[in-house]
């Protein structure tokens, strides 16, 4: 796996005029920051040696690497989904070259089905911790001192500092923003109403499948982490309907505009 990362790496950073600071992983339907990314070398997955290749509908796979605003950013449009089949060392292989190659915040973001009776479709939500429930854990195996502790703190996988930002941001531009737990789970199914019911026991504001393992990879390599999720759907009693991809994509797009908004500022007051 090192000398893969190394390789793929090295592979990226001669074709990089620089190497940005701020990494970015965008959601379904999430694409529309990278459109907003200037100066912009644009690499697809299918290029890039040692790169798995996105197979879900929605996700065009590619990097871009450019400028959002004054800052340099590395994004990836498209994001290695377990339930596509791949292992956890694919599905964050990205984060870890994105690590080596210097990259010191990560910010993400995903569609999620929220599950706190609070929230409604279309909110915005600020992940402040999360559950992890897929049944493969990221670091399990051999550790590789190299990349991170054998035994990693999550006492703050989301960083604070980035949560206070962004919840500014967004009362300076009247945006209205939930915040709260991200539990994620493999899929590729929707949740039962009892899931859905089981996630908001144990804890979770909102469910969905991907983000934990590319955080807890990130943390690992001592990467700032911060996540937006973008309700599209209700797990929550009496609100529970048929849920279809195709609506999931056309709520996250929706919304992005705002999402886009706070992740641009964000990236910009660091
Ligand atoms: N559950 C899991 N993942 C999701 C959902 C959901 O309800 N909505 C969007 N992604």
């Amino acid at each position: 796996m090192l000398e893969k990362i190394k390789q793929t790496a090295d592979y990226l950073k001669k074709k990089l005029p620089v190497i940005p600071e701020t990494g970015i992983i965008l959601g379904t339907g999430l694409g529309e920051l990278a459109t907003q990314i200037t100066d912009k070398t644009e690499i697809p997955y299918s290029t890039i040696p040692n790169f798995p290749l996105s197979t879900v509908e929605g996700h065009s796979g590619k990097l871009i690497i450019g400028k959002l605003g004054k800052k340099d950013v590395f994004a990836m449009q498209g994001r290695f989904h377990y339930y596509e089949g791949y292992d956890m060392k694919d599905v964050t292989f990205p984060v870890r070259v994105m690590a080596a190659l210097g990259v010191k915040t990560l910010l993400l973001s995903n569609a999620a089905g929220g599950v706190n009776p609070n929230f409604e479709i279309g909110d915005i939500m600020i992940i402040n911790d999360h559950i992890n429930r897929f049944p493969e854990h990221p670091l399990r195996g051999k550790n590789h001192n190299e990349l991170g502790v054998r035994f990693p703190d999550m006492s703050e996988a989301y960083s604070k500092e980035l949560i206070v930002k962004a919840k500014q941001i967004a009362k300076e531009n009247k945006i209205k923003v939930q915040e709260g737990v991200y539990v994620g789970t493999q899929g590729p199914t929707f949740e039962t109403p009892a899931e859905y019911k089981f996630f908001h026991i144990i804890g979770g504001d909102a469910v969905g499948m991907s983000t934990v393992p590319e955080v807890i990879v990130a943390n690992h390599a001592g990467l700032k982490c911060f996540a937006i999720s973008i309700i599209t759907d209700l797990g929550v009693p009496g609100k529970i309907v048929e849920v279809t991809h195709e609506e999931v994509q056309q709520i996250a797009n929706n919304v992005q505009p705002l999402m886009t908004l706070i992740m641009k500022e964000l990236i910009n007051r660091a």
